[in-house]
């Protein structure tokens, strides 16, 4: 028997292509050996700290790798104070989480902010604590007990790119700290970042112009990707990316199966580039991911990569090389919504196509909304041989889903609104933004059964694509735009506000009450999310293919494993259609139950069908 323990077991089979990214990524330094070193000594006392109830949970892991992949998995993104007050309040609510049969939930930030310039929690003051108001790191331990005690993943941010300007960190370099002015990116004057902002295009052009920040006390500049209180932390110190690992160690050893790996794009700059995607990034995010690998490999790594596609594929490295196990399917989000407006299911059918020919290893996370804004970052080459040019085409998607486009049911809030570059991105609940929130005003019981049938159709189809479909928290409630951050100085400039507002736990116990909004989609979700369970069509190694369905607006996808086969159908406009069948197959609906057996299908506007193919 090895005399060799778990981590040094686990760490030589990592340990020669770690040492070769980290002396290549710090190649300049000669401090390299020993800053290397400390990085082994941070990861072994992280190792020993950790829970024999979580080094059981990873052994159980590795001997299952795929735990994560199949059709059970079903998330859920929501804010803690929003949600139910605090930590505590969230165990509390777990079985309502349980109704909702989700499975995963991915809590918004909860680590200590500034009161006041916080981005909604991702600007930290302090990466060990937990904000006051909320708990504390042991309510996070207790809370990720009782997930685990009831089968329930639980998934944390990691704001790696930048910390406050309130972190200690931050305070220090501002008092003139070299040591800490070095953890940052900071000019004595703005030549050097003059030089970066040639390149490097802007994250918020409106609310956050420009890059860098000046600073008033000493007329210094410091990197500022994000707002201006977000400092961008400077990865090419070895000391930063040690003490940020043992950060991520610290949460990974709370209890945490999920890191967010949040604006992983940005964390790498050099002059003379765009500063996103850098291959310094793929070096740092393998790495993490090898050091997980050694000290806690039951956690995956889920990359915020909000990027064009083909920026995207890469953050999951290769076979031999991991490098994140998740990303979001930010392309086929946006696309989504584009098709509703358009009424034309080409581009959608085109993502999908690309999608679909990528490796079945790959884990994506689907939704229709999340905690920030759309942006329209579509496949515009395509759609000019359609006759949509880009400028004018953000226009009209933006028209459109603020309600200003004639016949709109939409009721968005635009975000960012970039005068120079005709940019800007949209923000909203699914409800609001499928017309849930316009019926309800007006009244108009017709309008508001189709926005319904517009916001289950979009539901289900995110629910028919491969990997891990996440609900927005609100979402299976139709939860509308909330207005109120307008009032409220510390959100007003910020619209993404209008889709994170409070829940509404008296609106939505209408869920149990029959036929009203909530409950219909409430039922609908949750009957689609049972049928996706028990098929196994709906496993990530299923083939998926989609179909001309004839028609401009409808949406034709299969889904085959083994010897069962579904073909959803998707009607992406208010008229009734009638889809012809390519083949002599009988189905039956399982959605609505329904046998169909004629050649020509009839799709109701906005409807969906997922037909079970029956064997004749
Ligand atoms: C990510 C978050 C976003 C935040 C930004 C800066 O993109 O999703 O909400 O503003 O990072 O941390």
């Amino acid at each position: 028997m090895s005399s060799k323990t778990t981590f040094e077991e686990r760490l030589s089979r990592h340990i020669d292509e770690l040492k070769w990214l980290y002396f290549e990524l710090y190649s300049g330094r000669d401090d390299r050996e020993k800053s290397f070193s400390e990085l082994l000594e941070k990861m072994s006392f992280r190792f020993n700290e950790r829970e024999d109830e979580l080094k059981k949970l990873d052994e159980e892991r590795l001997c299952n790798k795929d735990w994560y992949k199949g059709n059970s998995i079903v998330g859920m993104m929501l804010y803690t104070e929003a949600f139910a007050g605090n930590l505590k309040g969230v165990r509390k609510k777990l079985d309502y989480i349980e109704e909702c049969k989700v499975n995963y939930i991915h809590l918004m930030p909860l680590l200590d902010t500034p009161k006041t310039k916080n981005d909604g929690g991702y600007a930290v003051s302090d990466f060990r604590k937990v904000r006051e108001d909320l708990g504390t790191m042991e309510d996070l331990s207790e809370l990720s007990r009782e997930c685990r005690r009831r089968g329930i993943s639980l998934c944390l941010d990691f704001v790696m790119n930048h910390t406050s300007n309130e972190h200690e960190w931050a305070k220090r370099a501002l008092r003139g700290e070299k040591e800490y002015k070095d953890r940052y990116f900071f000019f004595e004057d703005y030549s050097i970042p003059a030089r970066f902002e040639e390149t490097c295009p802007q994250v918020f052009p409106q609310t956050a112009p420009g890059n860098f920040t000046r600073i008033e006390e000493t007329g210094e500049y410091v990197m500022t990707t994000f707002y201006p209180y977000q400092w961008d932390l400077n990865y090419g110190n070895p000391a930063v990316l040690t003490e940020m690992t043992d950060c991520l160690l610290n949460l990974t050893n709370k209890g945490v199966d999920v890191i967010r790996i949040d604006a992983v794009p940005y964390i790498w700059k050099e002059i003379g580039t765009n500063c996103r995607n850098l291959k310094q990034v793929h070096s740092i995010v393998r790495m993490i991911r090898m050091i997980c690998e050694v000290v806690c490999p039951g956690v995956l790594l889920l990359g915020e990569v909000v990027m064009e596609p083909d920026k995207v594929a890469p953050y999951f490295g290769t076979v031999e090389k991991p490098e994140c196990h998740m990303l979001y399917n930010v392309t086929t989000m946006a696309s989504t919504w584009h098709s509703l407006a358009v009424k034309d299911v080409s581009l959608i059918r085109k993502q999908l196509d690309t999608v679909n020919s990528l490796p079945k290893e790959y884990t994506f996370l689907n939704y229709l909304r999340c905690h920030d804004d759309i942006g329209w970052g579509l496949d515009y080459e395509f759609l000019k041989s359609q006759g949509m040019e880009e400028i004018p085409h953000k226009k009209f998607l933006n028209d459109f889903f603020t309600g200003r486009y004639e016949g709109s049911f939409s009721r968005g809030e635009l975000y960012n609104d970039d005068p120079v570059l005709m940019d800007a991105r949209l923000c909203g609940t699914t409800a609001s933004l499928c017309g849930i929130e316009a019926a309800k005003e007006s009244g108009d019981k017709e309008q508001l059964s189709e926005a319904v049938d517009r916001d289950l159709m979009l539901h289900g189809f995110m629910l028919f694509q491969s990997g891990i479909p996440v609900i927005y928290s609100g979402d299976e409630v139709a939860e509308l735009n909330d207005y109120s951050y307008k009032d409220d100085p510390k959100k007003a400039d910020d619209s993404r506000y209008v889709h994170r507002g409070a829940f509404n736990w008296r609106r939505a116990a209408q869920r149990k009450r029959k036929g009203t909004v909530e409950n219909r989609i409430f039922e609908g979700i949750s009957r689609m999310l049972d049928i996706r369970r028990e098929h196994k069509a709906f496993l990530n190694e299923a083939d998926v293919r989609t179909l001309d369905s004839g028609d401009a607006s409808v949406l034709c996808i299969e889904r085959s494993f083994g010897d069962e086969s579904i073909t959803a159908l998707f009607n992406f406009s208010p008229e009734e259609k009638i889809i012809k069948t390519h083949e002599d197959a009988k189905f039956y609906d399982l959605i609505s139950g329904e046998s169909i057996e004629s050649e020509n299908i009839v799709m109701p506007p906005l409807k969906l069908r997922w037909m079970l193919k029956i064997n004749q």
